[in-house]
């Protein structure tokens, strides 16, 4: 299962029930899902770190006490994922995720003279409402399972993609927006998985007079400026690159696709998004209107522009990863490090008059191999 935190982005919402996914899942989901009785779960909670007690997310507090309940079994949140809420990785500048999340920005404010309002600090704690039945995913489906989805209480979630917001953000009267988070999702760790991984939500809404004086019917209409805005985005961001549009499902859409750009000869899924279904319009106020909606995963859009071989770096505030990044670059490319601390160490050592540094090096390479760098030796009276 790959790339799955990146790739479930995509991939939690689109299989129905009795799909591929719930087999993939179900061998590492069969032994957390033994160890949710209450008991098990606070001995597993008591050996975690301590962690930060209380933060804030667009001014509002959350504390410890609100996401992990010690001694609730219907309380899933450990505290090492507790502890990555109020990270906002995608709100630093100079981190891959920030950087990637103010690209899109920029293209859309380009193309579409700011007109898309931007959510970048909404609260992923969400009402089971909002994560599931606000974008029609049914009763039945395996994303609501406690294996899957990280629960609060049996009506609260860490909210396990950004579609959480579609339906509020239109009650409130937004038609053109952007909502970047972090979400999450109860997955096993590896290179290319994370239980918490950053998503942008992409939504906008047309008039009937816009698909009008185009002489198509509005899914048509709105389908194909889907298209192209995204095939747009990926050419910003990735530069004259292959790409194909595949079909698929979500609950939330229809038509439903997904863009896979060729890289590194392979075709990689970087978004899923599709027409919105009426039925969510509808509700929220909407009901002449036809709308577009993209979720991508900004993990794996910056594992393939920086090269980053390994999700948990992103998580990472070793210098060695932190200090490659700079605002607004888009073109560096990730230099691998040592998996292993740095381990300063200050050797000092009496030398004679036929010292060289030349030759102190060849000693140390003799033995450290060609990884050894020179980096300053000072001398002494
Ligand atoms: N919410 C989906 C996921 O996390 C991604 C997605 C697909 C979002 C299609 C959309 C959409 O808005 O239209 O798997």
């Amino acid at each position: 299962m790959m790339i799955s935190s990146v790739h479930a982005t995509l991939s939690l919402f689109r299989q129905s029930n009795n799909s591929l996914r719930s087999l993939k899942f179900c061998l590492p989901f069969s032994s957390s899902a033994a160890s949710l009785s209450a008991n098990n779960l606070s001995r597993k909670k008591s050996r975690q770190q301590p962690v930060l007690s209380a933060l804030e997310y667009g001014g509002v507090k959350i504390t410890r006490q609100d996401v992990v309940k010690d001694d609730d079994p219907t309380n899933n949140v450990p505290d090492n994922i507790f502890s990555k809420l109020g990270m906002q990785l995608h709100r630093r500048d100079q981190h891959p995720l920030g950087i990637i999340k103010n690209a899109i920005y920029d293209y859309f404010d380009t193309n579409y003279s700011n007109k898309f309002n931007k959510f970048d600090d909404l609260s992923p704690i969400v009402s089971l409402k909002q994560n599931f039945d606000d974008v029609l995913v049914p009763e039945d489906h395996v994303s609501r399972s406690y294996n899957d989805t990280y629960y609060i209480d049996p009506q609260t979630v860490l909210r396990c993609h950004t579609s959480a917001h579609q339906a509020e953000l239109l009650r409130d009267g937004q038609t053109h927006f952007l909502v970047t988070g972090d979400v999450y999702r109860r997955d096993s760790i590896d290179s290319t998985h994370y239980p918490v991984f950053h998503q942008m939500e992409g939504f906008r809404v047309f008039v009937p007079d816009e698909w009008e004086a185009s002489g198509m019917d509005g899914t048509s209409f709105a389908a194909e400026d889907l298209k192209k805005c995204l095939g747009g985005l990926a050419r910003h961001l990735f530069g004259d690159v292959e790409m194909r549009w595949v079909d698929t499902y979500f609950p939330f859409t229809n038509p439903s696709f997904e863009l896979e750009i060729y890289f590194k000869e392979k075709w990689l899924e970087v978004l899923g998004c599709g027409v919105t279904e009426q039925e969510i319009l509808k509700r929220n106020g909407k009901s002449n209107n036809v709308a577009w909606a993209f979720g991508l995963g900004l993990e794996r859009l910056a594992m393939v522009l920086f090269d980053i071989p390994d999700i948990r770096l992103f998580w990472s505030d070793d210098e060695r990863f932190t200090s490659q990044f700079s605002k607004g670059q888009l073109g560096i490319k990730f230099k691998p490090f040592s998996k292993y601390p740095p381990c300063y160490k200050d050797i000092s050592f009496w030398i004679n008059e036929s010292f060289t540094e030349n030759n102190l090096c060849e000693v140390v390479r003799g033995v450290a191999g060609d990884l050894a760098e020179e980096d300053g030796t000072t001398t002494s009276p």
